[in-house]
């Protein structure tokens, strides 16, 4: 079981109109089993933060730290292990290869970890009917509804084993319910697995669901959701109901981002394990649309 920790994150991009300061140093340590929410305004680095805990994008200064490795450290051959087997990420865009089916795209991930691609295809269905897509998985993915394409993109994080969980808006395209079962899926698996789970955000509901909230306003992060943001006719709601519990260090933890891919699965080809395979009973109901 191992923290996420984002340590004085600093990221500036070189643009023409004048550079625009992305991350300007930002903590935030994720525990094993802590379920943590972002909200922030359009524009704010949630993404950007976000790639960096993945090991996607580097900081400019700052450090990601992962199972107390520190990622931008590592060598490109570990680097992109980190991001294979380790990390389990749900891109804001998708990024899924249209002309594949559901079940190709949610399967990819495990290609470069040994797996046949029909034993891939099999680990993958699991986690497509866990989102609902049963009845989808030969579709092409770009003949498939946008929230059906989000659903192909959280069963593809989820694929494997990930040791930790960055999820980009998964749910910014789906109906308040299948955002719900969503939400639930993410935090039965943070419970059940242990693992660090970070969530971006501008859904309301989601910080029903998550042990803390923070807040990003201009590459600043803060630790609760800001008052204008939880004010009566803004797109959020009030600050996170404490229901999960969290880990009793992660409730003093700085606030703090990250996330990534989906983990390479166990030696075997065998579907999602443990954890990962049945889908738990308090995560069981697909989610529709
Ligand atoms: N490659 C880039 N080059 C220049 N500017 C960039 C680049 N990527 C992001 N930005 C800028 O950095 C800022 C943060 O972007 P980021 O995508 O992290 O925001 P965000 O909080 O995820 O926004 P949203 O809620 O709209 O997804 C934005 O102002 C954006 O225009
Ligand atoms: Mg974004």
């Amino acid at each position: 079981m191992s923290a996420l920790e984002l340590r004085d994150l600093v990221k500036r991009y070189p643009s023409a109109g004048g550079d625009v300061q992305a991350l300007r140093g930002v903590c935030l340590k994720v525990e094993p089993g802590e379920f943590v929410a972002i909200y922030g305004p359009s524009g704010s680095g949630k993404s950007t933060l976000l790639m960096m805990a993945a090991g996607l994008l580097a900081p400019d200064s700052g450090a990601v730290l992962f199972d107390g490795r520190e990622i931008a450290g590592l060598s490109a051959r570990e680097a992109a292990r980190y991001r294979r087997r380790d990390v389990g990420f749900v891109f804001q865009a998708f990024h899924l290869v249209p002309g594949a089916s559901a079940t190709e795209n949610a399967a990819m991930k495990l290609l470069g970890d040994g797996f046949t691609l029909g034993e891939a295809c099999r680990a993958a269905r699991p986690w497509l009917e866990r989102v609902g897509l049963g009845a989808r998985l030969e579709h092409p993915c770009d003949r498939l509804s946008m929230g059906e394409r989000q659903r192909v993109a959280i069963a593809r994080a989820l694929v494997g084993e990930p040791r930790v969980l960055l999820t980009d808006e998964p749910t910014g395209n789906l109906d308040s319910e299948r955002g719900a079962a969503t939400l639930t899926l993410l935090r039965d698996l943070c419970k059940e697995r242990e693992i660090p789970v970070l969530l971006v955000t501008h859904d309301p509901q989601a910080s029903a669901f998550v042990d803390r909230v923070c807040t990003l306003r201009d590459g600043t992060l803060a630790e609760g959701l800001a008052i204008e943001l939880s004010a009566p006719g803004a797109s959020f709601v009030s600050p996170p109901a404490a229901t999960a519990s969290a880990p009793a260090a992660s409730a003093s933890a700085p606030a703090a981002s990250a996330s990534a891919p989906a983990p390479a699965p166990a030696p075997t080809a065998s579907p999602p394990a443990a954890s990962a395979s049945p889908p738990p009973a308090s995560a069981s109901a697909p989610l529709s649309g």
